[in-house]
């Protein structure tokens, strides 16, 4: 959108936009088909479009460049969105709610604990896990049943975490945080989507096991993090990192609360990203044989029948290539929520200090501006030759910027190798001919059960 004629910038009153309800503006519209309705805002009204959520005014941004300014916050210019607000009852200020200079140190004492180097010592463990999975699914395999696929995943990935950083010492209470973060991901899902915090408070069933899972897992990570301090350890190897982190400044370590805080926002951020991803991946490849074949091929070049390393998952690019492409279509964050803490000019228009921005990877990633044939599934995209050309913030599932997204390259290692390593052994038909469409809630999750018939690879 250009400047007025004078060379001044807009005023947000003349941002197109849909038109919405009195008072509430377009929140029914959003809360009805978040992804149909600003996929089609963004088709009319272009690279910016306002929209009125209730009392709040705000932006929705889908050009590349202007993303770019956005999430390269480098002046501080736009911060989290009162938006995460709702999140703080249960993750408290971890790094995904917190913002500023207190928001900056947590990241220097967490990001250290999932560089490249320190992951490798997850390898092991990740794959553990994996194989444990994959066996299983060997068996129904044999007796000719179906799975249930996002299930399934998020039951592996949880399970990933859950070792990742309370080990295996946790006995009869690993049971008890599967349980609790499962039960914290159904009641954030709920909250993230009201328009009142009312329903939160009152007394009704689903509060009391949302506030007992709270609870419950409280007791726990902070009986984990006494003993891991009494030298008693027995956690695993990211709770031992973060125990051992220590600002470069001041040497001054994180607090048990802020300890507490991080790992339920570690635990909750971590597995159900992956395992939406997970499940949205083996539903493809059982609807494109031709990709589920080569991602076998190269498992079995590159694995054979050994526990993968991980140097593997460079020599992995197809297995690579599939998943960028599904974290294309589904992009489990598919809206990011900042506001503006000062003035700026946006693409030529006035947005004043307040205005909340929204950023939708749905959106931008199936934009028939930037991608061609947006809607089918084509791993050669991300082939590394064409993803060097590709220009950037056309494609951001993990975020970008400062705030990109810690998990990263954790969440690419125990994708990869949950995926070649059940590609090598097993292929996977739809159970069921339906299609299946994805539903936003805090993350893309499947609207339709992804039923899929895993069968043994004999070639
Ligand atoms: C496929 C998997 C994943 C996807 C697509 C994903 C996506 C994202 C995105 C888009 C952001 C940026 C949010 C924003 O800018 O507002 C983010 C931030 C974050 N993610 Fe992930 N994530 C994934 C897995 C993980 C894993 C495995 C972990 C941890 C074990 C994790 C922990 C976090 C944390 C702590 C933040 C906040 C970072 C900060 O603000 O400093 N994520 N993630």
């Amino acid at each position: 959108m250009e400047p007025a004629a004078d060379g001044s910038p807009r005023t947000l009153r003349r941002v197109p936009g849909p038109r919405g309800w009195p008072l509430l503006g377009v929140l029914p519209q959003l809360r009805r088909d978040p992804l149909a309705f600003l996929t089609q805002a963004a088709a009319r009204h272009g690279d910016v479009v306002k929209l009125r959520l209730g009392p709040r005014r705000a932006l929705l941004v889908t050009g590349p460049e202007l993303i770019h300014r956005v999430l390269h916050n480098s002046e501080g210019r736009y911060g989290k969105a009162a938006f995460y607000d709702k999140l703080v009852p249960v993750i408290g200020h971890g790094l995904v709610t917190s913002d500023g200079p207190f928001w900056r140190r947590q990241r220097r004492l967490v990001q250290p604990a999932f560089q490249r180097g320190r992951l490798a010592e997850l390898c092991a463990l990740v794959c553990a896990v994996a194989g444990e999975r994959v066996a299983a699914w060997a068996d129904i395999a044999r007796r000719g049943a179906a799975l249930s696929m996002h299930r399934e995943t998020m039951a592996l990935t949880l399970e990933m975490a859950v070792r990742a950083f309370f080990g295996t010492g946790l006995g009869g209470d690993a049971e008890v945080v599967r349980a609790a973060v499962a039960e914290l991901q159904l009641g954030i899902n709920r909250r993230m989507w009201a328009v009142t915090g009312l329903g939160a408070r009152l007394p009704t069933a689903a509060n009391r096991r949302f506030r007992a899972a709270c609870a419950a897992l409280d007791r726990i990570v902070y009986r984990v993090i006494g003993e891991g301090r009494a030298g008693a350890a027995q956690g695993g190897a990211l709770l031992a990192m973060l125990l051992d982190a220590r600002d470069e400044d001041t040497g001054e370590g994180m607090s048990d609360r802020e300890l507490r805080d991080e790992v339920m926002t570690l635990l909750l951020a971590g597995h159900e990203t992956s395992a939406t991803v997970l499940a949205w991946t083996w539903y493809r490849l059982a609807r494109h044989p031709e990709w589920a074949q080569r991602v076998a091929r190269e498992a079995r070049e590159v694995l054979g029948e050994r526990d993968p390393v991980y140097d593997d998952l460079s020599r992995l690019p197809v297995t690579r290539m599939v998943l960028e492409e599904t974290m294309r279509l589904y992009p489990p964050a598919w809206f990011l929520a900042r506001t503006a803490v000062e003035d700026d000019t946006l693409a030529g228009i006035r947005v004043p200090a307040g205005t909340t921005i929204l950023l939708s990877p749905y959106v931008t990633h199936r934009h028939p501006e930037h991608w061609e044939a947006p809607n089918e599934f084509r791993p050669e995209r991300f082939d590394p030759q064409r993803a060097v050309e590709r220009p950037r913030y056309r494609y951001f599932p993990f975020g970008a910027g400062p705030r990109r997204c810690v998990g990263e390259a954790f969440a690419m290692m125990e994708m990869q190798f949950a995926v070649a390593m059940a590609a090598r052994r097993l292929r996977f038909a739809a159970a069921s001919g339906g299609a299946v469409t994805p539903m936003a809630l805090v993350t893309l999750r499947p609207r339709e059960e992804i039923r899929l018939r895993p069968a043994l690879r004999e070639d």
